[in-house]
């Protein structure tokens, strides 16, 4: 990275509190919940999760866990992927009465579980209508434990969740209220993720490191550090988590570089690459991390004069054999991203996704509707831009 000789321009940083890494600790869940247990009474939680999840199994031994150590547990098993409003509210009716929220799953699980978790705590006077936005409201909310099932949004250690709010449209509310209480990644958890789910999450990660190290208005020295880290870790463990997905090892370098990722993007946040990943997720339900995949490499062709330096150093961090100038390295990283749908199995253009092409104008008309995203962007993107990335993506 470059030296700088005057001082950084002054960040504000923010984290969750308590974060565990530990293979298998799903198991031991009633004892990390023991510390929000009320004092009298009967200790009750509410798990926010989806129907896949719970029927899998994969939550049994964190129920059983909460179950021994005295919690009655109701289970909100109705998240469907891209959250929609009717989903949290749904979810907050069942948490009346909780003492605590578990999100247990992908980032759909727990960005409900976060705002189920504000809106369900005794005496919230709170809609959903007026979380929207940016820190738009002071909220607080009920306890919250968040256990990602993928290594990909990070959302287990953002203040973000995003909603579908219409039948095409997604809306984000930040607020710090949404930043958990206590974070558990249990690699267990993620091994059987299949093949796709994982490069499409994964990928979703990278662009989260990538974004955040170009992001142009809260880039910070430390947001830097946790991006460049991640992408290193995510680089190194992508494709061994695809193909092997029992490696445990794989699968928690996975988890530990999304959420360093998450934590990066969470203080600099995401740009263009996001703000066009929308619309394809919110009109043609593409999950979030393919979404973002389709439109990488075009984004950052398109950002380059912009961002070249900056890519050349994350051509470094990613791909240690790069070498030459910044152009140079900066055409490794195209190079890379050009590839990265194919060594992963997934689709690589839009029309392989059944977008049709007469499609493309209205979906840069609603990317443009993603201003609190573009204005991250390094390099300012106009409706026509949108369109012809779009075009190059298809
Ligand atoms: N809050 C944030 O900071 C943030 C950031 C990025 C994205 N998001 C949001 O997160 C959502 C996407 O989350 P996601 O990509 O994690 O996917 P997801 O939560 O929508 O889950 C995708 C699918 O994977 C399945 N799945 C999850 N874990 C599994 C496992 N261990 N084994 C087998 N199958 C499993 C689920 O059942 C589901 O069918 C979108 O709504 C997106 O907008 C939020
Ligand atoms: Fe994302």
């Amino acid at each position: 990275m470059s030296s700088r000789s005057s001082p950084s321009p002054s960040f504000l940083f923010n984290a969750v509190r308590r974060l565990e890494v530990a293979a298998g600790a799903s198991a031991r869940l009633g004892d990390t919940a023991q510390a929000w247990k009320p004092a009298s009474g009967p200790a009750q939680a509410l798990v926010v999760t989806d129907a896949f999840l719970h029927r899998s199994g994969l939550l049994a031994p964190a129920l059983q866990s909460l179950a021994a150590a005295g919690w009655q547990v109701r289970v909100y098993d109705g998240v469907l992927p891209d959250p929609s409003e009717a989903v949290v509210l749904a979810a907050a009716e069942l948490a009346r009465g909780v003492d605590l929220v578990i999100g247990f799953g992908g980032g759909s699980s727990m960005d409900t579980a976060k705002v189920v978790a504000v809106l369900a705590r005794p005496g919230n006077t709170l809609t959903l209508a007026q979380l929207y936005g940016v820190e738009s409201v002071r909220a607080e909310r009920l306890p919250l434990i968040q256990l990602p099932t993928t290594a990909g949004t990070g959302s287990e250690v953002t203040r973000i969740a995003i909603l579908t709010t219409g039948e095409h449209t997604k809306a984000g509310i930040v607020n710090s209220a949404l930043l958990a209480d206590h974070v558990l990644l249990d690699a267990t958890l993620t091994l059987g993720l299949p093949p796709a789910v994982t490069a499409a999450t994964g990928i979703d990660a990278m662009v989260h490191a990538i974004e955040a190290y170009t992001s142009a208005l809260k880039k910070n020295p430390l947001s830097d550090l946790l991006a460049r880290e991640a992408l290193r870790l995510l680089g190194a463990h992508l494709l061994r988590a695809v193909e092997q997905g029992s490696d445990v090892t794989a699968r928690e370098q996975m988890l530990i570089g999304a959420m360093l990722a998450g934590m990066a993007f969470e203080n600099a946040p995401v740009a263009a690459v996001h703000a066009l990943a929308y619309p394809l997720g919110g009109v043609y339900h593409l999950p979030h991390g393919l979404s973002n995949a389709l439109v990488l490499p075009h984004v950052l062709r398109f950002n380059r004069p912009a961002a070249e330096p900056l890519y050349a150093e994350l051509a470094e961090v990613l791909l240690p054999g790069a070498g030459g100038d910044d152009a140079s390295r900066c055409d490794a990283l195209l190079t890379y991203a050009d590839g990265l749908c194919a060594r992963t199995g997934l689709p690589a253009r839009l029309r392989d996704c059944h977008i049709p092409a007469d499609a493309l104008p209205e979906l840069a008309r609603q990317a443009m509707g993603q201003q609190r995203l573009l204005q991250n962007n390094p390099r300012p993107v106009t409706e026509a831009d949108a369109l012809a990335i779009y075009q190059a993506a298809w």
